[in-house]
């Protein structure tokens, strides 16, 4: 009896002293205290870096299985229940957490594919960070980068570990029960459209279905967790991350298996694609093209600049191989995978240690034409490398230019040649592509 009370008072201490260092742990405790009421509070992002915190955490946990012990029938999935999503966590070893980070319009639906394709194995997401992106960006006080990365961060963290909690927060309109019709392209995921997350529709002949290829009712976030967690692997795509050096805590985290691959491409292209594909939005672009004159202070060229730089800030971090993100981190060219779409695939799966699975291939095989021929399955693909060209003729000169003159030093980086004329721009006998490896 005795030791019984020693141990809830040494753990109400505990509780007392770690959660004013931690938010991890309040959240953790908030679970446990106040389950039947998840009033959301804003969430501010942590810092896991701090070893400290989570070797608090660690005993915090050690003595809450005492206290249940005490109870009697102490066994291990109890422990599990009473600390939620996070504590269920399958530690296994082999477990692997990739991360696909790229921008808009570098083919990274596409790549994502090559992870979401894998199989049964695998627990793919498509732009989760949507949803942070839409509710923060229009509140000021979040309206700072160093503030959205870290919550970025914070939200990806809870992902890798199959907890939605964190996301759930940015869900709008706010998930009923755990279940939400609006999740960000959910059919692009096929862990949420296939059982048993589909759940079968039962309402009435106009409820809208939630897959393409299957009819499912609104997305249960406890059964997506719970998909999570009885999968091997877990991969995210996301376009919302600037600076690779933001998620050295997620990195570091001794509970995932982190690698991240980024996804680069010619910025003349990105900007000739995303002139296209958000035409309402570079109508001044066009203009400019059209004037043949280009302001150089303007807010448009500034912010592109800032891309360039965030995109070659985060290779550079990546390709100097810090301690932290040593054999973590892979640069990728959409061009090159454009030309070598299964070679490449191979040497991403392989990166990640991660079996090709012959789902992937194949989906590959059906999406990009590749012919296997007998000298091998590594055959140039001609329509797809044409795709990939198509930019050279869309943007004007004048553009590429101005993409050149404040992208230049990216550009290098990556080995996209410049171009002085317009002729060689459009000479399609002329590659603007440097044969380069990043190692
Ligand atoms: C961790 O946090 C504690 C208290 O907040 C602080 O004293 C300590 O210096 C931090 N440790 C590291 C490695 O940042
Ligand atoms: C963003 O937030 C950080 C940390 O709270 C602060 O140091 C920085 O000054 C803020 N930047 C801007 C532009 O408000
Ligand atoms: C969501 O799934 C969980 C786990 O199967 C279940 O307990 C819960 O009742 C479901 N929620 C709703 C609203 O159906
Ligand atoms: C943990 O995951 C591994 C690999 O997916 C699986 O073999 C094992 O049964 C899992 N353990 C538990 C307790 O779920
Ligand atoms: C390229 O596409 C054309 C039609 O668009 C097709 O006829 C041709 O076979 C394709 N070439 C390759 C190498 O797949
Ligand atoms: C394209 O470039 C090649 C190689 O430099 C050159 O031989 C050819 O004349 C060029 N074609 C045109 C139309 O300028």
């Amino acid at each position: 009896m005795k030791t019984k009370y020693a141990i809830v008072f040494i753990c109400i201490v505990a509780l007392v002293i770690i959660e004013k260092e931690s938010n991890i742990l309040s959240r953790v405790s908030d679970k446990l205290i106040q389950r039947q009421s998840p009033k959301h509070t804003p969430q501010t992002p942590l810092d896991y870096s701090n070893t400290t915190q989570k070797g608090s955490l660690m005993v915090f946990k050690m003595l809450l299985s005492k206290l249940s012990g005490t109870k009697g029938n102490y066994s291990e999935e109890q422990e599990e229940e009473e600390l939620g999503d996070l504590g269920a966590y399958n530690y296994s070893a082999g477990r692997k957490h990739i991360l696909l980070m790229a921008t808009t319009r570098t083919g990274s639906s596409f790549v994502g594919e090559f992870f979401n394709q894998h199989g049964e194995n695998m627990f793919y997401l498509f732009e989760p960070l949507w949803h942070v992106e839409r509710m923060l960006t229009t509140s000021p006080e979040a309206n700072n980068g160093t503030v959205l990365a870290g919550i970025y961060r914070d939200v990806l963290q809870g992902l890798f570990l199959c907890d939605f909690s964190r996301l759930e927060k940015f869900i709008s309109p706010p998930p009923q029960d755990h279940v939400t019709p609006a999740l960000f392209r959910r059919e692009s995921s096929l862990s949420l459209c296939d059982e048993p997350v589909c759940t079968p529709v039962i309402k009435d002949v106009f409820e809208r279905y939630h897959c393409k290829t299957r009819r499912c009712g609104p997305l249960n976030l406890t059964l997506a967790s719970q998909s999570c967690l009885s999968k091997q692997h877990h991969a995210i795509k996301t376009v919302r991350v600037r600076q690779l050096d933001t998620l050295q805590p997620l990195v570091e985290d001794p509970r995932l298996d982190i690698r991240v691959i980024q996804l680069v491409r010619d910025p003349r292209a990105i900007l000739a694609s995303r002139m296209v594909a958000f035409s309402s939005k570079y109508q001044t672009w066009k203009a400019w093209a059209q004037d043949g004159q280009v302001p150089e202070d303007d807010e448009e060229v500034r912010r592109l600049k800032g891309n360039c730089d965030h995109i070659r800030m985060s290779a550079e971090v990546g390709l100097s191989q810090p301690r932290w993100l040593r054999s973590r981190y892979m640069l990728v060219r959409y061009e090159d995978i454009a030309r070598y779409p299964m070679q490449k695939a191979e040497e991403m799966y392989r990166f990640t240690g991660i079996p090709f699975s012959s789902q992937a291939r194949e989906w590959i095989l059906r999406n990009t034409q590749t012919t296997q021929e007998a000298s091998g399955i590594y055959s140039t693909q001609k329509n797809s490398s044409e795709q990939a060209e198509k930019w050279r003729f869309s943007i004007p000169f004048t553009l590429a230019q101005v993409v050149q003159r404040v992208c230049g030093p990216t550009m290098k980086l990556f080995g996209y040649r410049f171009v002085d004329d317009e002729k060689t721009l459009i000479n399609k006998s002329i590659s603007l592509l440097e044969d380069k490896l990043f190692h």
